[in-house]
């Protein structure tokens, strides 16, 4: 979703729809505005493109307003309403806020508030933010706090009661030329100015005014007028001092975060990525799935996941845990194979379909004939409201946000952390998994951000070195054992779709009854060789390669000795969790090699983001 804010000396409203209009291509469902006029505060929202927000504000006088904020919404779970578009306002009507990111125990608050009073207008985690806020203003204004502070006590205040994830601007009909911002795990950054400052979740929403730019952090809370900004640090209210950062990006760059594509941004933002997953997923102490998505159906006897292309590779990885940890026998099928076989389903056996946006048209026709066979069908979708995702008996959505390079990278890492939940409910609701494994695992996976954001600059350097020294191959065979078998068939995946360079991806077991042949020493091979069980196995195999003069980029871990052509350490995880940072590494060297050969990265010849026709 977008966010944008606004205070300074021009018409706040049409400024802030502009705004919003250059962060279009985030995608769209619902947009809303809030701003005050003539003493009152004012909300204005609309479903759809924003092109149905500015017929509605066009009969609508709004000259005066001087500051405001605006929202897009791209929902990751919720339908897409003017019911559940933001801003969304508190219980007086005095305070209104947009809001990205989740609030984890909105619930609980709803249920408190409901208990003082409150009355809800929707079934939103934002209103409930906008009421705590409003209490707490309440309370502010009876203690007798200061008028000019009472905003940031009240804000300060809810923000230390809510948990989750949130970037949020706010209005307030008291102040009606300041605007407030908060941030805490979802992205928000201030455009500084003389008379006139903003509020941003992204840079290309005010990067025609000012170039001058301050990323917020996490637990920092602002207020802007229209000659002052001010950073708090959101629990003490200390006054942070920040100095404003010069950017020289144009619009187009501004889009892409400043990478050069989109699939390179996507890659970047694996880490956010699955925080957002896991976000509302964990119980509160953070040692137990919930999955609330799956709480009514009983346990797969056995599993038929079915998919297509990169979702297909996140599948077939998922067989090797939904086997392991949940001792659930799966298997994992090729959409446009499966929906012609004369497929058998057994009693108790559930089917999970894998589609980043939903429409895939091979997917859905096997949805559809599964239905018809009576299957209970669980759908992991990122579009929300996409076909799948309707059709389906119960939906879990990955929360990626929207992906934007045809070659799919963020989206199956977001699919993989779902994956990941939803062996360790079934484990655990069938015993096979003790607590401590759910919560090792559990832990494993939320230092996977901080892990995976600190390894990638340096992942990339190595990615392009490599480029430069392999990209003149015209073939590339990638092996991989274990869960590394799916991701030697992502990896050759990525390298085709984008380099154009043919590649095929191995079981690393198998190469010996036919690939071998091909090897010679203009015939790389690219290894996935992690630091487990299978390590010894793979090794032999790769032997056998080099006996044969084939040149090997091993893709290993900090602890492997082998002397190859090329060794690349990523860092390591907990068993197949190793996942999160191999992903990234294939998708970087397929990134670096196609950029390296002046390729069109973000779209691809013949491919299409969502193939609808089968
Ligand atoms: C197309 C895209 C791939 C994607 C596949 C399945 O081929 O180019 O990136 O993996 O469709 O798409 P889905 O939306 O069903 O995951």
């Amino acid at each position: 979703c977008g966010i944008i804010g606004y205070t300074g000396n021009r018409p706040a409203v049409p400024l802030i729809i502009e705004g919003l209009r250059r962060l279009e291509y985030r995608g769209y469902d619902s947009a809303g505005t809030a701003y005050v006029q003539d003493g009152e505060l004012r909300v204005v929202r609309a479903e759809g493109k924003l092109i149905e927000l500015d017929t509605k504000l066009a009969a609508l006088d709004t000259s005066q307003a001087r500051a405001g904020i605006g929202h897009t919404r791209w929902a990751t779970h919720g339908v897409p309403v003017e019911r559940n578009a933001h801003p969304h306002i508190d219980q007086d009507g005095v305070i209104a806020l947009v809001h990205n990111g989740i609030i984890e125990n909105y619930q609980e608050l709803k249920d408190e508030l409901a208990a003082a009073g409150h009355t809800f207008r929707t079934e939103t985690d934002t209103e409930v933010i906008a009421h705590l806020i409003g209490a707490m203003l309440n309370s502010c204004i009876v203690e007798g706090v200061p008028e000019e502070s009472c905003m940031l006590q009240a804000l300060s205040r809810a923000l230390q009661r809510a948990e989750g994830a949130y970037a949020l601007a706010v209005v307030n009909l008291a102040e009606p030329d300041v605007i407030y911002g908060a941030r805490h795990a979802s992205p928000l950054v201030m455009g500084v100015s003389d008379n006139e400052n903003f509020l941003a979740s992204d840079i290309p929403a005010f990067l025609p005014y000012t170039r001058d730019v301050v990323y917020l952090n996490d637990g920092e809370l602002v207020r802007l007028t229209r000659e002052s900004w001010a950073v708090y640090d959101s629990k003490s209210l200390t006054q942070l001092d920040r100095i404003p950062q010069r950017i020289d990006w144009d619009i187009q760059a501004a889009q892409k975060g400043g990478y050069k594509h989109f699939m390179l941004k996507e890659i970047f933002e694996q880490p956010l990525v699955v925080t957002n997953c896991l976000t509302g997923r964990l119980s509160a102490n953070h040692a137990r799935v919930t999955l609330p998505e799956l709480e009514e159906l009983s346990t797969p006897e056995r599993l038929h996941i079915i998919a297509c292309g990169t979702s297909f590779h996140a599948g077939l990885w998922a067989m090797y845990i939904m086997e392991s940890w949940a001792k659930i026998p799966t298997s994992v099928e090729i959409a446009s194979e499966y929906r012609y076989r004369d497929t058998i389903l057994g009693k108790g056996d559930q089917v999970l379909v894998i589609s980043q946006s939903g429409e895939t048209a091979d997917t859905l026709a096997c949805l559809r004939k599964v239905k018809q066979q009576g299957a209970k069908v669980i759908g992991l979708c990122n579009v929300v409201g996409s076909s799948i995702a309707r059709e389906s008996d119960t939906v879990i959505y990955t929360q990626a946000g929207p992906e934007i390079s045809v070659a799919s990278t963020k989206a199956m890492c977001s699919q993989l952390v779902v994956l990941t939940l939803m062996a360790l409910f079934w484990g655990r609701r069938k015993h096979v998994l003790t607590e401590a494994e759910e919560t090792e695992t559990l832990d494993a996976l939320r230092r996977i951000p901080e892990q995976l954001e600190a390894a990638l600059p340096a992942m990339r350097e190595q990615a392009n070195a490599l480029a430069r020294q392999y990209s003149g191959a015209r073939s590339f065979l990638y092996l991989g054992r274990g869960p590394c078998y799916p991701l030697a068939l992502e990896g050759a995946l990525k390298l085709k779709e984008i380099s154009y360079i043919h590649a095929e991806g191995y079981a690393a077991g198998e190469m010996k009854h036919g690939p071998i042949a091909l090897i010679d020493p203009d015939f790389p091979t690219f290894a996935l060789i992690m630091c487990d069980d299978l390590f010894p196995k793979v090794q032999s195999n790769l032997q056998e390669v080099q006996a044969r003069n084939g040149k090997i980029i091993a893709l290993t871990q900090d602890d492997a000795v082998l002397t190859l052509d090329s060794v690349w350490k990523i860092p390591r995880s907990r068993g197949p969790l190793d996942v999160f940072f191999a992903l990234p590494a294939l998708q970087l060297f397929a990134y670096e090699v196609a950029d390296y050969l002046g390729k069109d990265v973000d779209q691809p010849r013949n491919l299409a983001k969502s193939v609808t026709v089968e």
